[in-house]
């Protein structure tokens, strides 16, 4: 490809602001950040800001805050981290009603605006409004993804790794389903270097690992008393390369899945091969009896949370 690519991230807050900071360091085009008007001078502020990092980082991407939607046109990428995060004692669920409207309204602009775009969304709950911004788009299937597995495969291999006292960089890992905690991480697909985990670890501590990766989202809501923003930012970003540099990268994510893992049309956390059409693949691995148990639990739980959807919202059902 000539020229650089076109990245608009939707939503100028801390989601949103440190996916623009990673995009920029990694040089992956030039960036837009979209922010309510009310947010126009913020926004504007801290992308000149993060631009004025180039001479130190050493990125030529062009970086701009805005309020416009006219501003995204050409955008090869769109990531909508649009809506309001959690409070501590809130469950992702919690936050349906309120960012479904504005996921909707941020979708209908997407596609006056930006109609060719690859769409990653990051709003919670995730699941739903992934949903939500194919049947407002109404964008082929391969262009509309949900940031979730990236983010939660990360949290599952830091702690392996941090359990063993090795590179994270050698964990290898899978996880499947919805971003709620009953998302399911596969131990039995988790390797150090090639080697089964576990061949290393006990049944105990990767239980442990399994079981904190599912409530990581929880565990820093409870610090922080908002939620996450540099590991989601940073698994949006991944996907984001994958996509740019058409690397074909394989890489948990809420893909369309139909046949796949018999879900039935819906969005569900899955290993896809992604490149510059986006959701390229699905793949479906082999799941044992209980993985398949764990998956459907997780499966009827996404089916629940875009039921939720569909009756609030019959124009998207
Ligand atoms: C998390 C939120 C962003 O998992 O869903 O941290």
């Amino acid at each position: 490809m000539l020229g650089r690519a076109k990245i608009t991230i939707i939503g100028g807050g801390n989601v949103g602001a440190s996916c623009a900071m990673w995009a920029a360091s990694k040089e992956l085009g030039d960036i837009v950040v979209l922010d309510i008007p009310n947010m126009e001078d913020l926004v504007k502020g801290k992308m000149l800001d993060l631009a004025e990092c180039g001479p130190i980082e050493r990125f030529d991407s062009s970086i701009t805050g805005t309020a416009d939607y006219k501003d995204i046109a050409g955008s090869d990428v769109v990531v909508i981290t649009a809506g309001i995060p959690r409070k501590p004692g809130m469950s992702r669920d919690d936050l349906i009603q309120t960012n479904v409207k504005i996921v909707k309204s941020v979708s209908e602009n997407v596609r006056e605006y930006a109609p060719d775009a690859i769409v990653i969304v990051v709003s919670n709950p995730l699941d739903a409004m992934v949903y939500t911004a194919w049947k407002t788009t109404g964008f082929p299937t391969n262009r509309i993804i949900g940031q979730a597995g990236c983010l939660d495969v990360a949290r599952y291999r830091t702690f392996i790794a941090m359990e063993l006292g090795v590179s994270v960089e050698d964990i290898q890992a899978l996880l499947l389903g919805g971003h709620g905690d009953d998302m399911v991480p596969l131990p039995r697909y988790t390797s150090v270097h090639g080697i089964p985990v576990t061949q290393l670890l006990s049944e105990d501590k990767i239980t442990a690992c399994v079981n904190r990766a599912k409530v990581g989202g929880g565990e820093i809501v409870k610090l922080m008393g908002t939620s996450a923003y540099y590991a989601p930012a940073s698994g949006v970003i991944q996907m984001v390369e994958a996509i740019v540099r058409d690397k074909k990268r394989i890489l948990p994510c809420a893909g369309f899945c139909d046949a796949e893992y018999g879900v039935g049309g819906y969005f569900v956390g899955a290993p896809c091969l992604l490149g510059k059409g986006g959701v390229e693949k699905v793949i479906e691995i082999e799941l044992d009896g209980n993985e398949k148990e764990l998956m459907n639990a997780s499966i009827s739980h996404v089916k629940d949370l875009v039921g939720v959807v569909r009756e609030a919202f019959p124009e998207l059902a």
